[in-house]
Order: structure tokens, then sequence, then C-alpha cells
């Protein structure tokens, strides 16, 4: 049984999404961002089906493994996660946020996730309705909300998908985190930190620029 690695729901995180990183130097740009002092970092899987890109799966996951001690919260943009978790947890991630359209008992699945030692987070995207998560986002350790269509790193926020922390968080409490992730950067992160997220997923905002202790310092400082 591994150790829950999720940090506690009372702090700001800003989580740097590896997808706008250098794939052929994975491990370099995510000791990058460990010296930088993040926590997390946000690992976004994808199988061209649920949605059309494809990146990194098991495999590269467990290597990278070796390089880093940072919380990886991996981002299961894939039809069917029940059926790949296990290999997931024994590549070694820590977390594992699926997407609420494509698995039909969430609660089963979370209650296996937790099973195995990790934390969970269900996922929804952004023309997705609140009502879909209600029933089963308390059990959850993380509600990840979708601020662009899930597939590309670099894309534009949309404040409809946004405005629905807001009612995630009175359904939620306090103790569970919500995570954005889509068009996140210092002009977007006073936005949604202002409707009650904690957990900042940026990408593009981060690893396109060249220095990355200070692309994640501007979001820290942009919280509100
Ligand atoms: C998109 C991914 C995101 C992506 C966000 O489908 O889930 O994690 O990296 O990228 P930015 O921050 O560039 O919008
Ligand atoms: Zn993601």
């Amino acid at each position: 049984m591994k150790n829950r690695r999720l940090p506690q729901a009372d702090t700001i995180e800003v989580v740097p999404s590896v997808l706008s990183a250098d794939f052929a130097h994975l491990a370099d740009e995510i000791a990058q961002i460990e010296r930088a002092g993040v926590k997390m970092v946000h690992l976004d899987v994808m199988d061209g089906h649920f949605v059309p890109n494809i990146t990194i799966g098991p495999p590269v996951i467990e290597k990278l493994r070796k390089y880093s001690k940072l919380v990886f919260d991996s981002h299961l943009m894939i039809s069917e996660p029940e059926k790949y978790a296990d290999e997931f947890i024994k590549a070694g991630v820590d977390h594992i946020t699926f997407h609420i359209e494509v698995v039909p008992r969430p609660e089963d699945f979370i209650k296996k996730l937790h099973n195995a030692g990790i934390t969970a987070g269900i996922c929804l995207n952004p023309e997705t309705p609140v009502s879909k998560i209600e029933k089963y986002a308390r059990l959850a350790d993380m509600i990840l909300v979708m601020t662009v269509h899930p597939g590309f790193g670099g894309q534009h926020f949309i404040q409809e998908a946004a405005d629905k922390i807001k009612p995630i968080r009175q359904i939620v409490g306090p103790n569970i985190r919500i995570e954005v992730d889509g068009g996140i950067d210092p002009d977007t992160t006073p936005i949604v930190t202002g409707l009650g997220a904690d957990t900042l997923v940026a990408g593009y905002a981060i690893f396109a620029k060249p220095d990355r202790l200070q692309a994640i310092e501007a979001i820290r400082n942009a919280c509100r």
C-alpha cells in the first residue's frame, strides 16, 4: 500500500503540465520545475480516441519515476481508464484523475484507486454539467475542471467552464481540491482562485517560457 501524497487542501498549488515541455528531455524539464519548488507535476495521458491527440503512457511514467520525487498527478484522457489504472499505479503515479464522461461507475473506480493507496480525481469537460458529478464529487480527493477542450496545450481559457468552480466548491466544501486545467496564466489565475480553485495546472504559461521559476512565480503572485 502506498502513502497518499496529494497535498492537503489548505494550500494553493501551481502544477506544471509537461504537455508543453520538451518531450525529448522530459526528466530534465521535470527536474527544473522541481527546483522551482512545486510539489506536483501534471502528466497528460491521451489515447487518440477520447481526445484527438496521443501522448505518453505507463512505460514513460515508470522511467520518469526514477528521476523525480514530485507528486505525479496523472490526467487520464483515455476512453477506458478502469482498464489501464493498474498499469499506471504500477508505473508510480500518486494520483489518477479520470473523465466522468467515460466512467459509468465512478464510485467503484474511486474505491479501487483508494484501495490501491492513491488518490482519485474526477474531471469534467467544458460542456459537461456539474450535475453529472454531484453524486460522486465528495468521494473524490480532487475535482478537475477543464477550461479548454482536452487534447492540446496553449488554447484559450473558456470562462463559462470556469463558472462551474463555484457550485462545485459549494458541493465539496473546503477539504477537497479543485484543480483547473486549460489556459491558466497570470491573467486567468485570479479568476479561478477567486471562484474557489486551489490547484492550478499550467502548461504553456510555464514550459513555453525560458525561465520556469519566474513563470511559476508569476502565477503564484496572481492568486487571490
Ligand atoms: C489539455 C491538458 C492540459 C494542458 C493544459 O488537454 O489536459 O493539462 O497541458 O495546457 P495549457 O496550460 O497550455 O492550456
Ligand atoms: Zn491535463
